[in-house]
């Protein structure tokens, strides 16, 4: 019989899991998620090689070189691979440091760097805020888990990048560079991911523009994006030299006017982050409020995983956003953290929608290109990625069962 080498060590892990199964859920929903991001991961670390071999020998694939990690499936179910300045290229390398900090095991950490140092050329790469999600969960888990100081340099020179990006006269940094003839100066919801990489800068480098500006970006999102109901719009359009809102559209969501569920999850995210590096009480209220409208809202489903756009107009029948989920239940454990009496609503909420993950949303094992969750939904109104794994859950699924384990065994978040 011709079996995979991985197949055999995934065959001994489902064993393992069937054993210790109690009711359809695993005893220890930590241990059993990580053996299978394990084997998961490991396959698509053998996916990788194969899909860039056959990528060199298409000429006409030539501009998009060289593909650095895998994002989704294509339609064929191959893996598809990206190029470093794809928003997504830092998450494979981030879940491989993952990997090395619940196991300790040197193999994942060598297999980290391996598909961290590619992303170094994007320290000067000027032209998308995205470089926090880029090069802060690659670089920035690298530097966390070794100290690598070769590291530290990368992310300060990423930070000068990202801070090029900002316009003082609406106190924002902008987001995109593309569709200049429908937006003057887009910023998106998802830019609040990026500040953790300017606040970590300040602290390495004591410069108070990183953080004077990670400040100002978040106040005026929190004035410009919200609804008084603390949905979120998407887009907002600044004029840069009166700050004046010009425009609030959607791109990934339904309508301009709906709540696009994972715009929802980053601004959870990224008031929580900012409560975690300000102390200041507003971003802490904030949190709150965008926690509360996820999760009273009458359309998300019982098992807490939500639609891809909680307007979206064929509910019941809507692809759901499993990446929404993953993003959300990680900031729930650190908020959690921060809020005395409401903590175990907010581990209760995270510790369900993990546990749903885990039972109704996982991967074949040994298939589906080594992805860990299925049916997330990137861009349903572009028609794009529609119930497909995504990196990005899966990254975020990984980063809320770690701080799960932290906060069971009473280990500090940070
Ligand atoms: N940041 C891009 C997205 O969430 O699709």
């Amino acid at each position: 019989m011709n079996v995979k080498p991985f197949i055999i060590p995934f065959l001994f892990a489902t064993l393992i899991l069937i054993q210790s199964c109690n009711n359809g859920q695993p005893k220890d929903i930590v241990a059993d998620n990580f053996n299978f991001a394990a084997q998961q991961l490991q396959y698509a670390i053998e996916l990788t090689g194969e899909a860039v071999s056959k990528d060199s020998r298409d000429s006409a694939s030539k501009a998009r070189r060289p593909l650095a990690s895998p994002r989704t499936l294509e339609e064929d179910g191959s893996l598809k691979m990206v190029p470093v300045r794809d928003w997504t290229s830092g998450f494979f390398p981030g879940e491989l440091w993952f990997m090395y900090e619940k196991t300790g095991d040197q193999e994942w950490k060598e297999r980290a760097i391996q598909f961290t140092e590619p992303l170094q050329v994007l320290r000067h790469h000027t032209g998308t805020h995205d470089l926090g999600f880029m090069v802060y969960n690659s670089f920035g888990n690298g530097l966390r888990l070794t100290g690598n100081s070769g590291f530290k340099e990368i992310l300060l020179d990423a930070a000068r990048s990202l801070s090029t990006r900002y316009k003082p006269g609406a106190k924002i940094i902008r987001s995109w560079d593309h569709n200049r003839d429908k937006w003057q100066c887009p910023v998106i919801i998802d830019n609040m991911m990026n500040l953790e990489l300017l606040f970590w800068a300040f602290k390495e480098s004591g410069d108070s523009t990183f953080y004077r500006i990670a400040v100002n970006h978040a106040n005026s999102t929190m004035k410009n994006h919200f609804r008084p109901d603390y949905s979120t719009y998407h887009v907002v359009d600044y004029d840069t030299i009166t700050g004046e809102v010009l425009n609030r559209h959607t791109h990934q969501g339904f309508a301009h006017e709906s709540t696009w569920s994972r715009g929802q999850a980053w601004a959870l995210y990224g008031y929580t982050l900012m409560y975690r590096e300000t102390g200041d009480q507003a971003y802490l209220n904030q949190a709150n409020h965008i926690a509360e409208y996820i999760f009273t809202h009458p359309r998300l489903p019982e098992d807490l995983i939500p639609y891809w756009d909680f307007d979206a107009p064929e509910i019941p029948n809507e692809p759901r956003d499993v990446s929404a989920a993953a993003i959300t239940a990680s900031a729930l454990y650190e908020l959690s953290s921060y809020n005395g009496g409401d903590a175990g609503r907010y581990t209760r909420w995270a510790d369900t929608v993990l546990e749903n993950l885990t039972t109704d949303y996982r991967a074949t094992p040994g298939a589906d290109g080594g992805f860990l969750l299925l049916h997330s939904t990137g861009a349903k109104s572009l028609n794009s990625e529609i119930d497909v794994p995504l990196v990005y859950a899966d990254y975020y699924y990984l980063e809320a069962l770690l701080r799960k384990s932290r906060i069971e065994d009473n280990r500090p978040l940070f």
